[in-house]
């Protein structure tokens, strides 16, 4: 098999042998012309399945876990975690990352506890809490690695090997670090997913969503909800998806140089006081991440000694851009205690450093030299 980066290079480039197009077809057709009774092209009803979609689930899965793993696509990061939770029933309890993503923290509440489906949170970077959780009957446990915004890293590994002693799964939120970095699956993940609205498209123009699993049985189950309940990625924002992935491991390595740069920039000026980069040596995941993943990616947090400065801040900066995505060619800044994390309950926030102090940044591929003067013209 070639590598990834051959992989991700032609994705959807090989497919249309009829007419040899390298840039994959993007097949806007809601349904199929049947050659006959009871015949299918394989092809019937794109819910059900899309040419385009099709080439790029098959690139995901392969990019993901490689033969075995199979991939399916939804209209958003959420639509896929929300997918992904139905697998589960009522009086099921998941283990989740306390400081996981905000929408994923809405969800769990607002969706599906009211369904019965209960998510009780853990700062998963603590061995010792997850080991005690587990011994609650939990179903699953779902882990952003690293997390949203305080980038805290979770042993994937350990995790799933205690998760799997006490018979539950294990998924990972894999949108920060990417298949090009940290492989759960490999690490002994169920699942994975993605916001694909992140690194994989990159270009902050599609949302989209993806769950990947090597296990057949699960395979099944994802594949029943994404076709039974329906919120699939349609056919252009697959094309999207693939034109962006073509390029992930060079947006990649730019945005983690620019993001290392900035992050040791930052930890000397005097209006930081505190720098979260898990590329930094003094960042408690750091030699975690180290042994589990090949990069430290391109998000990093910092709190302002003032508070005071973070509307002026937001309104200054020039280059970067506030906004509240991540994972593009452009860099953004985030205030994520009024943005990204604005449903988790006020003093959970202050307990978790998501503080009125705390800004986000998403590194994108600009000119290093540029985003630093941005910064320093605005600190
Ligand atoms: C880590 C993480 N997971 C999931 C999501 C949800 O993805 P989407 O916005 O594509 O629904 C996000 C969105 O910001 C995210 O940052």
């Amino acid at each position: 098999m070639s590598k990834l980066d051959t992989l991700l290079a032609q994705a959807g480039s090989r497919w249309d042998e009829k007419t040899g197009a390298i840039s994959m077809p993007v097949y806007h057709s809601s349904t199929f012309r049947h050659p006959g009774l009871g015949q299918s092209t394989g092809y019937d009803y794109s819910r059900t399945a899309n040419p385009t979609r099709g080439v790029l689930e098959q690139t995901l899965a392969r990019a993901e876990g490689g033969e075995a793993a199979q991939a399916f696509t939804f209209a958003s990061g959420l639509a896929a975690i929300d997918a992904v939770a139905r697998l589960f029933k009522t009086g099921d309890r998941i283990l989740v990352t306390e400081d996981v993503y905000g929408g994923t923290f809405r969800l769990f509440e607002k969706i599906f506890r009211p369904y019965g489906i209960e998510a009780v949170y853990v700062n998963t970077a603590d061995q010792a809490a997850v080991q005690q959780a587990l011994n609650s009957n939990i179903a699953a446990v779902f882990l952003e690695v690293p997390s949203n915004p305080l980038l805290n890293v979770a042993d994937i590994c350990a995790i799933t090997d205690l998760a799997r002693s006490k018979g539950a799964l294990t998924i990972v939120d894999n949108t920060f670090l990417t298949f090009c970095r940290q492989r759960p699956l490999e690490l002994g993940a169920d699942i994975v997913v993605y916001s694909a609205t992140k690194y994989l498209g990159g270009h902050d123009d599609v949302v989209a969503g993806v769950a990947i699993t090597a296990k057949p049985e699960l395979a099944e189950k994802i594949g029943f909800v994404q076709n039974a309940a329906g919120a699939i990625l349609g056919p252009q924002d697959a094309w999207l998806l693939l034109r962006g992935l073509k390029t992930l491991p060079l947006r990649l390595a730019k945005q983690e140089y620019n993001a290392r740069v900035l992050a040791q920039w930052l930890s000397r000026h005097e209006r930081v006081s505190k720098v979260y980069y898990p590329g930094l040596s003094h960042h408690p995941g750091h030699d975690l991440l180290k042994r589990q993943a090949s990069g430290f990616g391109a998000m990093l947090s910092f709190e302002v000694a003032d508070a005071n400065r973070i509307p002026a801040i937001l309104a200054g900066v020039r280059v970067f851009m506030f906004a509240e995505s991540l994972g593009g060619v452009e860099s953004l800044i985030t205030f994520p205690s009024v943005q990204t994390h604005a449903d988790i309950a006020p003093e959970v926030r202050e307990r978790l450093g998501i503080n009125d102090r705390l800004l986000r940044l998403s590194i994108g591929i600009e000119d290093a030299e540029d985003l630093r003067q941005d910064l320093e013209q605005v600190l």
